[in-house]
């Protein structure tokens, strides 16, 4: 495993610098000291065999043997949700942490299905989350979009049903983009090209992407791009085995949102050195790194920006290059874009007599 000192300087500079997060699950932002609090507060009943206080939740989520087992935490953490304003207080906290870890845009996902099955209105979901939105960007800077994720292991019939339900909201805007999460390896991408077909045809401006490659093989990826049409690809870490994929992803710029500590969490590598980071540098394949579900992964953006730091010991110019490729492959303005790009270079020379 290699190890690289992140200097004072450094943690500073990774700090400061201007973060875009595209792989957040706001459900994943609801931590054992939530979780408790919420369900006295609305009178929810939790398993039996579920642990009981929050230090004993919390040694539970350190032993996450893959993605289905965390997905079983997953989706009863998130039935202690109730009212609008619980979903706006999830998602308020959210952005003032990835504020304060130097986050200026952030795209973030949210699982309706999950809601909706426990008689959970589409609206009190939207209405809460781009609450905390919009007061993210009023208040804290922070421009967003909420990309309305479908539960792959649910059946077809139900995703459409759900995009029925948000269709409105894909119309105002209040949710950009589409993408598809849960249990990868037994729900392949070809079972939703109708769902993305629908987006596609009535909201053109909607933002497609998928999660794919984080347990599926490269031929998830690849089906993901044919025949969902997306133009972003969640996890997309098992890319590095097919090099006809990585030089597409390269040719189209087709950014990957990495989960550097989630992947270790959910056993997909032993440690953020094994990932193929470098690989994709020198092929030229853009990513972003992510928190994916940070309460239950062990750290927000700036964690996961310096985990790969000390396995990888990049210099500021590749951080630099890192954090754009993270802008341009958001879904904003070319004005906002170049905010943000002004920004990390300001942030560059700032650290650049002290670090290079
Ligand atoms: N993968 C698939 N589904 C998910 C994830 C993930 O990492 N997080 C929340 N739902
Ligand atoms: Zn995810």
């Amino acid at each position: 495993m290699a190890k690289y000192e992140c200097s004072q300087h450094m943690h500073d500079f990774l700090h400061e610098l201007p973060k875009c997060e595209h792989h957040v699950h706001l459900e994943g932002t609801l931590g054992p000291d939530l979780l408790f609090p919420l369900a006295k507060r609305n009178n929810i009943t939790l398993p039996d065999n579920f642990p009981k206080t929050p230090e004993a939740l919390q040694i539970r989520y350190d032993q996450f043997a893959d993605l289905e087992d965390f997905l079983g935490f997953y989706y009863i953490g998130m039935g202690v949700l109730i009212t609008e304003e619980d979903f706006f207080e999830l998602a308020w906290m959210y952005f003032n942490k990835a504020k304060k870890d130097g986050l200026h845009h952030a795209e973030v996902f949210f699982d309706p299905q999950g809601h909706l099955e426990r008689g959970i209105d589409m609206d009190v979901v939207v209405g809460g989350f781009n609450r905390a939105c919009e007061k993210a960007e009023a208040e804290l800077g922070i421009t967003t979009k909420l990309i309305m994720c479908l539960l792959r292991h649910l059946p077809v019939n139900n995703c459409m049903d759900t995009i029925e339900l948000a269709k409105p909201h894909f119309a105002k805007g209040t949710i950009h983009g589409l993408g598809l999460d849960s249990s990868e390896k037994p729900f392949p991408p070809h079972l939703f090209i109708e769902c993305y077909a629908k987006v596609a045809e009535h909201f053109p401006n909607v933002g497609l992407t998928a999660h794919a490659g984080e347990e599926g093989g490269p031929d998830f990826i690849i089906n993901s791009l044919d025949k969902l049409n997306v133009t972003r690809i969640d996890h997309g870490v098992n890319s590095y085995k097919d090099d006809a994929l990585l030089a597409r992803l390269a040719e189209n710029q087709t950014l990957l949102s990495l989960c550097p500590l989630s992947n270790v969490k959910l056993q997909v590598v032993k440690d953020v050195s094994e990932l193929p980071i470098q690989k994709w540098l020198d092929a030229n394949v853009p990513f972003s790194i992510n928190s994916d579900d940070p309460a239950y992964f062990g750290g927000y953006i700036l964690d996961n920006y310096i985990v790969v730091h000390t396995r990888f010991g990049f210099d500021l110019k590749t951080w630099v290059k890192i954090a754009k490729n993270g802008v341009h492959g958001s879904w904003i303005t070319d004005a906002r874009k170049k905010e943000i790009l002004d920004a990390i270079d300001a942030v560059y020379l700032k650290y650049q007599p002290l670090l290079e």
